[in-house]
């Protein structure tokens, strides 16, 4: 990973201090750090020993229990010649639920039901309406935090199960079982994964170049947050489509909250872009809209691929005859950068870089890692639990009170 563009320092000495010691605080604490350096055997094993007939994989979760591993496999699938395709339900469309099962031969086809909680609506509703369909319990794998409702009926029916590693917040579970299994059922090389993780985390706590890097961008965002509110991710590449996804949930669940020490509500606006396309779209706001967003342009620095525009001519269209031999790849390139140079002449728009070397696992974790540190760093800075969700449980505690009083007028 690499970065041309960067934001300077904008923490008083004092500041950084008091910001990297809290870090350090949290490192004890907070489970996802420490998941680059985990050991994982078992589920490698897991994944070795599941029926080589089995071909899809339907993974059951919602939010933080399936963004993460959809991003990665999303990311991976066009490049990767994967052993078996994953199916994610984490919607309850039932339109939605019909029409992918209407893909899976269920008797070559494994699921998995991951909730942390165990509770969790969404998933429930999906598993039990699987689970009428194929009540065999070789069929299914569960992940839930030991001794979770879940988790305790898998045991009594002889599911078999994975606990989600201690203080792995949902969000910040991609790393954990809970992303691992699913990607390691479709044969992504998870080792590498976390070596990129590892690569990141290494280089932060370590005093490597990535920890000047995002202890500048956190506190650009914190210290701009009033005015900056609104961080875009133009990630130029299709590959990254569920990547932005992922991003979304991780920056707007961590940092949309009350302050700690204050009565203030604060936040930062998460908004995931794709290049080239969103330069025919959203573009136009940023370019000439309220001045309240910054953007991080995600490039990748080598497609791996020969694509080329063929060398024809065609009448009228002569002026098009500059794309002749032009790489695809080299093309996008010079697309991001052709926007990236018009928003930086504009000269008071925020704008920072990351360049990923290629598609792959290892890049994948890199950035995985670099965004969860990002969102630790800016949590910190801003003053909120960057780890719990009080508004999201909200509306589940909502809706399973409108089920009770459903189940009561039945
Ligand atoms: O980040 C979070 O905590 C949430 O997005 C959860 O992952 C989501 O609500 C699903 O919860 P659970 O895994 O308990 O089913």
């Amino acid at each position: 990973m690499k970065s041309k563009l960067k934001f300077e320092e904008h923490l008083l000495s004092k500041e950084r201090k008091s910001l990297l010691e809290k870090i350090a605080k949290e490192q004890e604490e907070i489970g996802y750090y420490k998941l680059p350096d985990q050991d994982t055997s078992a589920i490698v094993e897991y994944a070795q020993s599941l029926d080589k007939s089995i071909e899809t994989v339907a993974v059951i979760g919602i939010g933080g229990s399936s963004l993460g591993a959809k991003a990665v496999y999303e990311f991976l699938k066009p490049v990767k010649k994967l052993q078996r395709r994953l199916y994610f339900f984490e919607s309850t469309d039932p339109i939605n639920i019909e029409s992918q099962l209407e893909k899976i031969d269920m008797e070559k086809c494994h699921v998995l039901v991951i909730s942390k909680s165990g509770t969790t609506v969404e998933t429930m509703a999906i598993f039990k309406y699987i689970y009428s369909l194929d009540s065999s319990s070789e069929r299914y794998t569960f992940i839930s935090e030991d001794g979770s409702k879940l988790d305790k009926f898998a045991k009594s029916v002889g599911i078999n199960r994975f606990h989600l590693q201690e203080s792995v917040g949902g969000r910040f579970s991609v790393l954990s079982v809970v992303g691992l299994l699913p990607l390691a059922l479709s044969g992504v090389d998870i080792v590498a994964l976390l070596r990129g993780a590892a690569k990141i985390k290494e280089s932060f706590f370590n005093d490597g170049y990535i920890k000047e890097l995002l202890v500048n961008k956190a506190s650009f965002y914190a210290k701009n947050h009033a005015i900056y509110n609104i961080n875009c991710l133009f990630a130029y590449s299709e590959t990254m489509r569920y990547f932005i996804q992922w991003y979304v949930q991780l920056w707007g669940e961590s940092l949309g909250k009350k302050q700690r020490n204050s009565a203030f509500n604060v936040g930062l606006t998460p908004i995931g872009l794709i290049g080239p396309k969103d330069q025919h779209s959203f573009l136009q706001l940023i370019m000439e809209g309220t001045r309240d967003k910054s953007i991080t342009f995600i490039e990748i620095a080598d497609f791996q691929n020969e694509l080329e525009i063929p060398d024809i001519s065609l009448e009228y269209l002569e002026e098009m005859d500059l794309l002749n031999g032009v790489k695809f790849s080299e093309l996008i390139s010079m697309q991001s950068q052709s926007v990236l140079e018009a928003l930086l002449e504009e000269g008071d728009i925020p704008i920072d870089e990351i360049i990923i070397d290629r598609v792959d696992e290892a890049s994948m974790g890199e950035l995985i890692y670099y965004y969860e540190l990002l969102t630790s760093l800016v949590g910190e800075l801003i003053d909120v639990n960057t780890y719990d969700q009080p508004g999201v449980e909200a509306g589940k505690i909502i809706l399973k009170e409108k089920l009770q009083q459903r189940k009561k007028s039945d």
